[in-house]
């Protein structure tokens, strides 16, 4: 079964075209974030004017890379929530539109979720249950993953995400120029630097599987631009070294929380399957940390392909397979949510 996938939940307009929820036929990605980082984050405005600009071509280059045509697509899967509504509007609008006009079903699929599934893109036999962390822009959650319809949410941040603190952190840095996305930045940065150089908070590291990274955020404003400052627009009084530092000792910090809920999640779920979504998940030095963690607990990780870890339509036609394949459809009328409730 031939699945399009459509993806727009944030700045990136995505579409793909994949089979049997692993094949991977043909995908494209445009991203506007460029576009935000005179404002310091995403302007949803922004944002979906250039969804709206981009989805035709998009859809049409995924489909041409595919080398299929409409009649052979067997449905069309689209992220429904979480995310900027708006944005979300202009890919669902889309998918229902092109569901009606080529008479074919529509599936919805949530962004997260299809994070986790990135991974079974890359490992086709991935077996259930696993513990899964999704860690990106706007998420840090770990799931106990029963089947590919099941996530029960076992903990999640109660401020920042991960990937915001990347973020955030990259721009008191004075870090980002190309893009919002903060994280390759630091991880480059870092590489200079000795993780061990300071002693950055790793909040509520001690206890459960919650997370909390605003106190690290400001941990390292404070460092970087003294305590007196409320939001940088200096660039850091920082030498090369003393970056190197700042960079490698927050990302350790970053990596050492994760890490240590995800190990404690496995085991308090018994499970011996770790899975890691979302942008987060391209950082090398998590990779690296988590499968020497998860050889010392006995547990095997699973990571996605680095492109399959930012956002991507890619993940949502995968997902979206199995949903069609059970008879999961959405109706013409289906709704778009910003948020999805914590259970
Ligand atoms: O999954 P994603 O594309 O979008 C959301 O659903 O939010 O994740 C984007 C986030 C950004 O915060 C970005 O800085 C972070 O993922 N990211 C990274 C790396 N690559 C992307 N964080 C750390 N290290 C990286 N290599
Ligand atoms: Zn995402």
């Amino acid at each position: 079964m031939r699945l399009l996938g459509i993806e727009t939940s944030c700045d990136e307009t995505a579409a793909a075209v994949v089979e049997d929820g692993h094949v991977i036929l043909g995908a494209e990605v445009a991203s506007s974030s460029r576009l935000h980082v005179r404002f310091g984050g995403v302007v949803p405005e922004i944002a979906c004017r250039e969804h709206l600009r981009c989805i035709v071509p998009v859809v049409q280059a995924a489909l041409d890379g595919a080398s299929v045509s409409a009649e052979t697509v067997d449905g069309i899967a689209v992220t429904n929530r979480p995310g900027l509504v708006g944005a979300l509007l202009i890919g669902t609008t889309a998918a229902k539109a092109l569901a009606w006009a080529w008479q074919k079903p529509l599936v919805a699929v949530n962004h997260v979720e299809a994070h986790i599934y990135a991974a079974h893109m890359t490992f086709s036999g991935l077996a259930y249950p696993y513990v899964a962390l999704v860690a990106s822009g706007g998420h840090t959650s770990i799931y106990l993953v029963r089947d590919v319809f099941t996530h029960e949410l076992m903990g999640a941040t109660i401020d920042d995400a991960a990937g915001e603190a990347f973020d955030k952190v990259a721009k008191y840095l004075g870090l980002l120029e190309e893009s919002l996305h903060g994280g390759p930045a630091i991880e480059s940065v870092a590489r200079g630097g000795d993780p061990d150089a300071m002693d950055f908070p790793r909040s509520l590291i001690e206890e459960g599987f919650d997370f909390s990274f605003s106190g690290l955020k400001t941990a390292v404003l404070y460092r970087c631009h003294g305590q007196d400052s409320s939001l940088p627009t200096a660039a850091p009084r920082l030498s090369g070294k003393e970056l190197g530092d700042v960079a490698a000792s927050f990302q350790e910090a970053v990596v050492d929380v994760l890490t240590t809920k995800l190990i404690r999640a496995a085991e308090a779920a018994s499970v011996n399957r770790l899975v890691i979504g979302g942008g987060v998940a391209a950082n090398k030095r998590l990779r690296e940390k988590l499968y020497q963690a998860s050889e010392e607990h006995h547990l095997t990780v699973f990571f996605p392909p680095l492109a399959f870890c930012t956002d991507n339509a890619v993940m949502v036609a995968g997902l979206g397979y199995h949903y069609l394949a059970a008879g999961r459809t959405a109706a013409l009328d289906m709704d778009t949510q910003a948020q999805v409730e914590r259970v």
